[in-house]
């Protein structure tokens, strides 16, 4: 991203997009994936007797939501309520999300007739999305709003099989099987994920993250190949409005350097890797975002403290970094042990 071109102002002068271009930061900033429901109470009130899916397309409810962490744990950024099937629920798909299950898909997409399920996302399908992010960046202010979709092989993966897989037996029978068809498959998912990020940006999201969540599976040379050019079709398209582009996926010591090469800003990064030795695989030019354990966090307080500060440590000397799990907030997390950690890392970091 070119520093001459990019807006200024309290917002863009933010720790958060600071570190995001990798520039000196007043103190290492923090949000947490999954930071918006889960955990917390308010949460849960908030949600009682409005599923999952239909609670993203009301827009006041979603503008709470997103807002409920940052004011109870100071965060450095907030990340839009959604879900990374929403645009596919968007464009009629018989889907659901389970309780404890995760996405279910009532007919999967196996064959070359049920791709024309998956036409293009028009903006009008998702206008609750635009209008949630409007309200939301009002009451931002300065603190930035990440937008977010799923990557075309994870999303791919939900509609193979149906629903949440182990092994994604399936969705690899695919790959190697029909890779005609799979190309065809994550070509129109690609565009989707554009579309959906595109509508973000342009409503307000100050930065995107693509959550490739379930690309661990897969061997460097197969991503290289059959994977990775439909997810840089996805950064390139949103590459022209200069936010910062996170790309994010779990189990991926091995494709650190592809994850950056897709096209990304900011790579984020799984505990399994120090975040030194993964700035090394990723290369230069690049931030990096991680990677403390969740499950750390059922710890005792100074234990937390203890592996929070390692990953401060590992990342001391590099340029741009931003604190974060390694994955998602578990649902049994302690909200308190999460605003704690905040603390911590602020308090550590500040300079
Ligand atoms: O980060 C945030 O706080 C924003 C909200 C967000 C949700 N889903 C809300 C949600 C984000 C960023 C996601 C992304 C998402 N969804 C991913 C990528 C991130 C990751 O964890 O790897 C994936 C793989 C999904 C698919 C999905 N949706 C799963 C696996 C589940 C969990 C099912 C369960 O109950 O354990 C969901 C449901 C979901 N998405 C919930 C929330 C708050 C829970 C639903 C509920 O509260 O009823």
């Amino acid at each position: 991203m070119s520093v001459e071109h990019r807006p200024q102002g309290p917002l863009q002068d933010s720790p958060f997009l600071r570190a995001c271009r990798r520039e000196p930061v007043p103190h290492t900033p923090v949000w947490f994936m999954r930071q918006a429901g889960r955990s917390l109470p308010e949460y849960r009130q908030l949600r009682q007797g409005t599923g999952m899916l239909e609670s993203c397309t009301r827009p006041e409810m979603v503008t709470e939501i997103t807002l409920q962490p940052v004011r109870r744990h100071g965060v450095d950024a907030a990340i839009y309520f959604s879900d990374i099937v929403v645009p596919l629920k968007a464009l009629g798909l018989d889907l659901d999300i389970k309780p404890g299950v995760g996405p279910v898909v009532a007919e999967p997409v196996r064959s070359e007739a049920d791709l024309a399920r998956l036409r293009p996302l028009e903006p009008d399908d998702v206008s609750y999305v635009s209008e949630a992010i409007g309200m939301l960046v009002k009451e931002l202010g300065d603190t930035p709003l990440i937008g977010f979709a799923g990557a075309p092989f994870t999303l791919a993966s939900y509609l193979v099989e149906g629903g949440p897989s182990r092994n994604h037996e399936r969705t690899k029978a695919m790959m190697y099987g029909q890779p005609r068809l799979w190309a065809a498959l994550l070509e129109r998912l690609a565009r989707i994920t554009s579309t959906f990020l595109q509508v973000q940006i342009e409503a307000g999201a100050s930065a995107v993250q693509l959550f490739d969540s379930w690309v661990g599976a897969l061997a460097p040379e197969d991503y290289r190949r059959r994977v990775m050019p439909a997810s840089a079709s996805v950064f390139e398209a949103v590459a022209g409005y200069g936010v910062p582009r996170i790309h994010f996926g779990v189990g991926t010591g091995e494709l650190l350097g592809l994850l950056g090469e897709a096209g990304a800003d900011v790579v984020g990064v799984d505990w399994r890797v120090p975040l030194d030795e993964a700035a090394r695989r990723i290369g230069p030019g690049k931030a990096v975002q991680g990677n403390l354990d969740p499950a750390v966090l059922f710890a005792p307080r100074e234990a937390v403290e203890e592996q929070a500060g390692r990953v401060l440590e590992s990342a001391r000397g590099l340029e741009g970094h931003v604190f974060n799990l390694g994955h998602g907030v578990l649902p049994d997390t302690d909200p308190g042990a999460l605003t704690a950690l905040v603390e911590y890392v602020h308090q550590r970091t500040a300079r």
